[in-house]
């Protein structure tokens, strides 16, 4: 049986949470390869609704086992408080694996990831906060404390001894904030393990044997390709790779065993924290997108900056993901508008570009000039309660079928409201 990766083709937020939830059921293993709880998506569970933020959202169903891959940042305090609160709802953790290897987040990264950001001013990341960066890039300076150092106390506190000795003096010295003591730490974190150790795995053995076994993968991307750590728009990029490819490095699964990538786009586009997006609208237009599709962010509640469709950015997320699939989201929202504009390509210095341009600078608003093709709309028709592709205005399946001929890639669904029935299956397959 096959495997599939899900990413977003854009810079995050396209409705992930929404597909995952709606093919999750046809896999074993519902596996996350990178970020941490930077991420966020609401499910609905029955009445209840809930924000994940780390644990798969394979969680939900009993017939699957969720695992937090090596390629994952964890906040213990976030695993440990979401755990609680998925049992709290009747929602059992107990099939959740987590991976041996995956990194953890301790305090002090919080305290710099908020300090750097303070110290860039204006040119900050917009980072989320969560101490996701300063995690991962201890894990690249070989200081990071890994899962499984919970499982001995003496290898805990010499690793967080190391760490300690140049966090403090950061901490201290350049942004004069309190520094964090061994104990401290280890007082709040050892408890942790007794939660954790039960959930403790080798999951790259774990899965390469599901694999084998003819089971099911659905590797569930966080974040998105325009925030890749090497194909975003660096450095307004989150700290890990979010591509497809990282699938397999963060999961420990290799590339002949990923055997199908479904790309996410929304019908339109957003982004949240700094750097460049050629499509946004400051005007009226982008505050409709923004107030209609309710383009705020489940993980900080930020604003979202909204703009039309850029198949220049969804060709790019075609290629550096290898996509087979797209899915495109959220476009009862564009029933609010006249007609519909799509990027086709970038002018820039008397230069046209339908492909991502090499110099990130031509991105920007003082350079970058869209091509639009302006398309009609359905305006005013509801199409929510719409659950094939023919039962959409003429116009909906025009606009469809266009950007399915700009990406190159089937859209094999397509999201025509929130709930997990307001969807059209055009072809997409699992198997
Ligand atoms: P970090 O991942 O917190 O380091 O933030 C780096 C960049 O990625 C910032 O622009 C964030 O707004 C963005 N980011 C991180 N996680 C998400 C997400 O789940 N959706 C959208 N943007 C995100």
């Amino acid at each position: 049986m096959p495997s599939t990766v899900l990413v977003g083709a854009q810079w995050g937020d396209e409705g992930k949470g929404k597909i995952t939830d709606l093919i999750a059921q046809d896999f074993d293993y519902v596996v996350r390869y990178q970020g941490g709880n930077n991420a966020g998506h609401t499910v609905i569970h029955g009445d209840k609704k809930l924000a994940l933020h780390l644990i798969p959202s394979g969680i939900m169903y009993d017939t699957i086992t969720p695992v937090i891959g090596n390629g994952v940042v964890i906040d213990p305090r976030v695993l440990v408080d979401e755990m609680a609160k998925l049992e709290a709802q009747g929602i059992s953790c107990e099939r959740l694996v987590i991976s041996c290897d995956a990194h953890i987040i301790m305090p002090y990264h919080i305290d710099l990831d908020g300090a750097s950001e303070k110290r860039l001013g204006k040119n900050k990341i917009g980072t989320t906060r969560r101490g996701i960066g300063p995690c991962y890039q201890d894990k690249f300076s070989r200081i990071g404390i890994r899962v499984q150092d919970l499982l001995d106390e003496k290898i805990f506190r010499q690793k967080l001894e190391t760490a300690l000795a140049e966090k403090n003096e950061i901490l201290t010295k350049i942004y004069g904030m309190p520094g964090y003591t061994v104990d401290q730490i280890c007082e709040e974190y050892l408890p942790y393990a007794e939660i954790i150790r039960p959930h403790m795995a080798e999951t790259a053995h774990l899965l390469n044997r599901a694999y084998a076994d003819g089971k099911n993968i659905l590797f569930e991307g966080a974040q998105a390709t325009l925030l890749d750590i090497d194909h975003g728009t660096y450095p307004f990029v989150t700290s890990s790779s979010c591509c497809a490819g990282g699938a397999c490095i963060g999961s420990g699964v290799g590339p002949k065993k990923v055997d199908k990538v479904i790309g996410i786009s929304k019908a339109y586009i957003t982004r949240v924290g700094s750097g460049p997006f050629p499509t946004e609208l400051f005007d009226e237009t982008g505050e409709k997108l923004c107030q209609i599709g309710g383009e705020y962010g489940v993980t900080t509640g930020r604003k979202r900056r909204t703009g039309w469709f850029d198949a220049v950015i969804a060709r790019y997320a075609t290629d550096v993901n290898s996509l087979t699939d797209m899915a495109l989201t959220k476009l009862d929202v564009l029933s609010a508008f006249d007609t519909i504009k799509v990027c086709v390509a970038y002018k820039a210095d008397g230069t046209t570009y339908d492909y991502f341009p090499m110099q990130q600078s031509v991105l920007y608003p003082k350079h970058v000039e869209p091509v639009y093709e302006e398309l009609p709309g359905w305006y005013g028709q509801d199409i929510t309660g719409c659950r094939s592709f023919e039962e959409l205005p003429a116009n909906a399946q025009r606009y469809v079928t266009y950007l399915e001929e700009l990406c190159g890639v089937p859209m094999s669904i397509v999201a025509v409201g929130p709930d997990r029935d307001q969807t059209i299956f055009r072809g997409w397959s699992s198997k």
